[in-house]
């Protein structure tokens, strides 16, 4: 019998295991790059007001790789500036990785980092706490609003942090990707209540519209070769499902029934399609970027 699932979340190490596969098997990154070297570049060249340091919070930054992607093209658009980079991370791990990726990347010294392991919320209490009213010029959140409770309220905060100039950039999953039909059809079952992990960003989109919060979007498309998802007993596809589902060793620990579901679903045309013998689910991100609160 299926032993209880848990959630991935609940286990810092495994999950930054499946998401180093998802990074391997998907062009999450690639279309990440390529959009932070072309639309993203005059997005940054608009921000400073020419001011000689500007101020960058990164919510959820994890191993850095895009953050550094993007110092690299504002440094571009400004290059004599220093910057005041106050990560914001929970994962002691990622926060270790990004730590090591920055020693080993040169020509950096032109930014000042700090480290806060914390999750959005905390940092958003302990800002509070401290009445800490320091303007930032680009706040980046990247895949990281599913853990959080409430996305838009998230969203707000960061927002009203901005500087006359700045912008807020958020990445997430588009609401036609394959993840959107996944957790429109298995979220009673798949997904943790205590945080948003089936938001989308046409979830995003629709409560920042009926608030009346302007913003310009940019679709990136992406896939992932999740082939190995249905090889029985394949160690990288069972970190793949576990990715894919936010659980824990999906693949052993899920009633047969679920499985089976999840599994017709992932290879169904509304999430994949099949091609030369693999199986490449949709794995579209969407990209919004905000100004400042009026
Ligand atoms: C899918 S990863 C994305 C990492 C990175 N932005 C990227 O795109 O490669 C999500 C990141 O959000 C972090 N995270 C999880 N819960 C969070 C929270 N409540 N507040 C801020 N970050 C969180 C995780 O530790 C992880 O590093």
């Amino acid at each position: 019998m299926a032993s209880p699932m848990r959630s991935l979340v609940e286990d810092d190490e495994r999950y930054f295991r499946s998401f180093q596969v998802f990074l391997q098997r998907s062009s999450e990154h690639q279309c990440m790059q390529d959009f932070v070297h072309g639309t993203l570049t005059d997005i940054l060249a608009s921000v400073g007001d020419g001011k000689a340091e500007l101020n960058v919070i990164g919510v959820g930054s994890g191993a850095g790789k895009i953050d550094l992607e993007m110092f690299s093209q504002l440094r571009q658009k400004h290059p004599s500036i220093t910057v005041d980079n106050t990560v914001v991370e929970p994962s002691s791990q990622q926060i270790l990785n990004y730590k090591v990726l920055v020693s080993k990347t040169p020509g950096l010294d032109y930014i000042k980092f700090t480290w806060n392991k914390a999750t959005a919320s905390e940092f958003e209490q302990h800002w509070k706490e401290s009445k800490m009213d320091k303007k930032a010029d680009f706040i980046h959140m990247i895949q990281m609003l599913y853990y959080v409770k409430d996305p838009v309220a998230t969203i707000s905060f960061f927002q009203s942090l901005l500087h006359k100039t700045g912008k807020l950039l958020i990445i997430l999953v588009s609401g036609t990707s394959g993840w959107g039909k996944l957790w429109r059809t298995y979220r009673s079952q798949l997904c943790n209540a205590d945080i948003s992990q089936s938001v989308t960003m046409a979830d995003i989109k629709s409560q920042l519209d009926s608030k009346a919060v302007g913003y310009r979007s940019y679709e990136l498309p992406s896939q992932m070769d999740i082939s190995e998802c249905f090889v029985e007993g394949s160690e990288e596809g069972g970190l793949l499902l576990d990715f894919l589902t936010e659980m824990m060793d999906f693949g052993r620990t899920a009633p047969a029934e679920l499985k089976a579901g999840v599994l017709a679903l992932l290879r169904h045309r509304d999430c994949s399609v099949e091609t030369q013998g693999k199986v490449i689910f949709n794995n579209n991100l969407e990209a919004l970027v905000l100004d400042p609160l009026p």
